[in-house]
Order: C-alpha cells, then sequence, then structure tokens
C-alpha cells in the first residue's frame, strides 16, 4: 500500500511522515514524499528515514501537472495527503505571490491530477481512494472574546492572504467532490507546535532567540488568542480521518487549549529558565512589544467536537506536556537550529543525497 504524500518535508508533513511510517498499522506502507524544498523544507527532518525504502522522496512542485501525473501512475497510491503550501501569514503579508500559486494553483493541479487518476481505477480501488487536504482554522477568519469556537458550518471569513489562499483551495476541494465525486476529506486545524518547527513561527522563535539571549518579539498587546495542537497529534488526527472520516466531511481539529501569545511566550521563558537557566537571569527579561500584524486576527479558537463523536480522537498532549517535550527537543537539537538558522540545511540536501 502507498500514500503520496506533499509537504512531507515540512514541519508537518514531516512529522507526519515519520509518525505514519513508525505507527504498527502503517509500518510496512510506502510513502512518496512530494516536496519542493522550499526554505521551509528540510531533509534533515527526516534523517531518520535515509536509507530507508518506505520513503520515497521526490524534490519537486505541486504545480507541475506532468510530475504529479508521473507519480500517481507510477505508483498508484490508495491516498494523496495534500500538506504542500506557503505557510506563514507575516510572509503572505510581504509577498503574497507565492501563496496563490502553491495554495491555489497548486492544490488545482493535484485534484484536477487526482480526479483524472481516480476515475481511471477498479470500482474497489476507487471507493477505497481519498484525498485529503490538510487547512488552517485560520479560514474562518477572527473571533470576538465571547464567541463561541469555531465549528465546520462556521462561515469563511479570511483575513489574511495567507487564510484567503487556503480558503480558495478548500473551496476547490469542496467543489471536486460535489462536482466530479471526487472522495476528498478536509481537515481545519489549529496552530501546531513541536519539533521541527521552523523558527519563524511563534514557539521555535521565541525558544531560539532566548537560547541566543536575542529579544522576544510579541506583537502589539500580547494578547491574541490561539489555539494551540502538539504537531503529533495533529498527525494522529489526520489517520482518524483518513481511516474513517466520511467522504466530502470537514473534521475540525484542535487542542483544547487556548491561550494569549503573551503567556505563551512567559511558559516558553519559564521552561527555559527551568531547563536550561541563563546566567545574565530570567529569559522573560528578553521580552519586547513591537509593531502589531498588519491585520491581525484577535482570536481563534476550535470547536473539536466533531472528530471527537465520529472518530473518537481526542490530542493525547496537554500543552503542559506538549510544550515541555517542544523546549526539550530544541535543547537537545542544537544542530538542527544551527543548520537552519545559518541556512546549511539547504547544502545538506545536496551532500546526502547528490543533485
Ligand atoms: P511548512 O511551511 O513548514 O511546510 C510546507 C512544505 O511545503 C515545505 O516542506 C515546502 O518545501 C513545501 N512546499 C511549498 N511549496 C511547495 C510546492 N509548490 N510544491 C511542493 N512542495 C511545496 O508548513 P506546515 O506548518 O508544515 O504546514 C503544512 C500544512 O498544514 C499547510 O497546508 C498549512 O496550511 C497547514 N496548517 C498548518 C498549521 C500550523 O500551525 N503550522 C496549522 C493548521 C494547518
Ligand atoms: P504564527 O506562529 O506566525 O502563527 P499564525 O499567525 O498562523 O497564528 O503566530 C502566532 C501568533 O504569534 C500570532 O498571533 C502572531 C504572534 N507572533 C508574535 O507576537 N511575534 C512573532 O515574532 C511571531 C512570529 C508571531
Amino acid at each position: 500500500m502507498t500514500i503520496l504524500v506533499t509537504g512531507g518535508a515540512g514541519f508537518i508533513g514531516s512529522n507526519f511522515v515519520l509518525d505514519w511510517l513508525a505507527s504498527p498499522e502503517h509500518r510496512d506502507e510506502l510513502v512518496v514524499n512530494l516536496d519542493a524544498l522550499t526554505y521551509a523544507g528540510n531533509l534533515e527532518n527526516l534523517k531518520a528515514l535515509q536509507g530507508d525504502a518506505r520513503h520515497v522522496f521526490v524534490k519537486g512542485d505541486i504545480c507541475d501537472r506532468a510530475l504529479v501525473d508521473r507519480l500517481l501512475a507510477e505508483h498508484k497510491p490508495r491516498a494523496l495527503i495534500h500538506f504542500a503550501a506557503e505557510s506563514h501569514v507575516d510572509r503572505s503579508i510581504s509577498g503574497p505571490g507565492a501563496f496563490m500559486k502553491t495554495n491555489v494553483e497548486g492544490t488545482f493541479t493535484l485534484l484536477e491530477a487526482a480526479r483524472v487518476y481516480w476515475s481511471a481505477m477498479g470500482e474497489a480501488d476507487k471507493a477505497a481512494f481519498r484525498f485529503h487536504h490538510v487547512s488552517t482554522d485560520e479560514v474562518y477568519g477572527s473571533l470576538k472574546a465571547d464567541d463561541p469556537p469555531f465549528a465546520e458550518t462556521n462561515p469563511y471569513e479570511p483575513n489574511s492572504p495567507y487564510s484567503a489562499s487556503k480558503a480558495a483551495s478548500d473551496h476547490l476541494v469542496r467543489a471536486w467532490h460535489h462536482t466530479y465525486g471526487l472522495p476528498v476529506l478536509t481537515s481545519n486545524c489549529s496552530n501546531n507546535y513541536g519539533p521541527y518547527h521552523f523558527p519563524e513561527k511563534l514557539i521555535p522563535l521565541m525558544i531560539v532567540n532566548a537560547l541566543a539571549g536575542k529579544l522576544l518579539p510579541v506583537y502589539g498587546d500580547g494578547q491574541q488568542i490561539r489555539d494551540w495542537l502538539y504537531v503529533k497529534d495533529h498527525a494522529s488526527a489526520i489517520r482518524a480521518v483518513l481511516a474513517g472520516g466520511r467522504v466530502g466531511e470537514v473534521y475540525n481539529v484542535g487542542g483544547w487549549n487556548e491561550m494569549a501569545n503573551i503567556d505563551i511566550v512567559k511558559t516558553v521563558c519559564a521552561l527555559l529558565d527551568e531547563l536550561h537557566p541563563s546566567a545574565d537571569g530570567p529569559y522573560a527579561r528578553l521580552i519586547t512589544y513591537v509593531k502589531d500584524r498588519p491585520g491581525h486576527d484577535r482570536r481563534y479558537a476550535i470547536d473539536a467536537r466533531k472528530i471527537e463523536r465520529e472518530l473518537g480522537w481526542r490530542p493525547a498532549e496537554t500543552f503542559a506536556t506538549g510544550i515541555r517535550k517542544t523546549v526539550q527537543w530544541y535543547l537537545d537539537n542544537p544542530e538542527w537550529v544551527a543548520h537552519v538558522q545559518s541556512g546549511s540545511y539547504r547544502d545538506w540536501v545536496s551532500q546526502q543525497y547528490g543533485s
């Protein structure tokens, strides 16, 4: 059995691939991993799979239809799990073009390739095939303090170029199911954190900056709220949706853990004080309020009752256990951090994999 994963060298995709091949149900399967290795793609995340015949890495763009067609024809996957995206809101504000290209056109390309591939399958394979689209809670827009959390039925109100591009991709996935019958699944997840998180996002940025004695930039008043989920729990949620999710349905995935940004940063500082104290004093001394992000969404929160009710999924980690593991992972992996910071993780690809 084979799955085709896109974006499997990024933060969540690499955690998913490692989790998939470690899980007893899937350890004999093949994972074909299509990733363009943008700045966010890092094959060092998949070092544990080097020389492992169950993982076939293909460097390429999801917008390359001929390549996607070839991979589908050659490997005959039973599912396509689509993570590849431009994913950073701040980058989407300074350069939205890449978001439209990968998130919208890339998803369109995959849907069309999958539709043609799926249409030609035999009945049994056709019934079993799944196109799983990995999306975000940001498509629903921003909540007020006392609004209920996002349910799957919430209207879409994306506010950033990133969330608008993801919303567009969600709509395409929905339409390919409704019009062509393509067996799709969509999951909309809250903010992830954990190992291999690129240090441009809040939690890893705070950890690596604190360890380097650099300032910890908190946007605006730091009172923006996000729901946070440990990345391995996101991987298990996707496995649950793939295994038992109803075709054409959307599942919201979250950690039941709303926190203000400033409290996240203070938690990270306190853990570092405990696990890696600085001679210069508590890390919270480095917290600095900076100019707010334009159009900054105030609050995201997820109602994850549907996935629990239908599929029995709940996160295994609390924020307290997940953030401790995460901080410890960054302390234990200074080489990974150094390679990302110096940019040499990109050289590592050519050293390890040749051209
Ligand atoms: P990431 O930025 O860490 O990784 C994205 C990966 O996609 C990288 O490996 C990159 O090389 C690859 N990629 C980018 N453009 C590509 C293209 N044109 N062709 C092939 N590969 C390409 O992102 P992430 O945080 O791992 O997010 C993965 C998915 O999960 C995204 O779809 C994102 O919208 C969604 N998501 C992320 C979060 C989060 O908190 N990070 C939360 C909910 C949903
Ligand atoms: P981020 O990790 O970029 O995820 P997203 O914007 O997709 O939620 O940011 C999480 C929150 O942290 C968001 O409200 C913006 C804020 N933030 C800061 O305050 N400082 C920073 O340096 C970064 C990167 C984010």
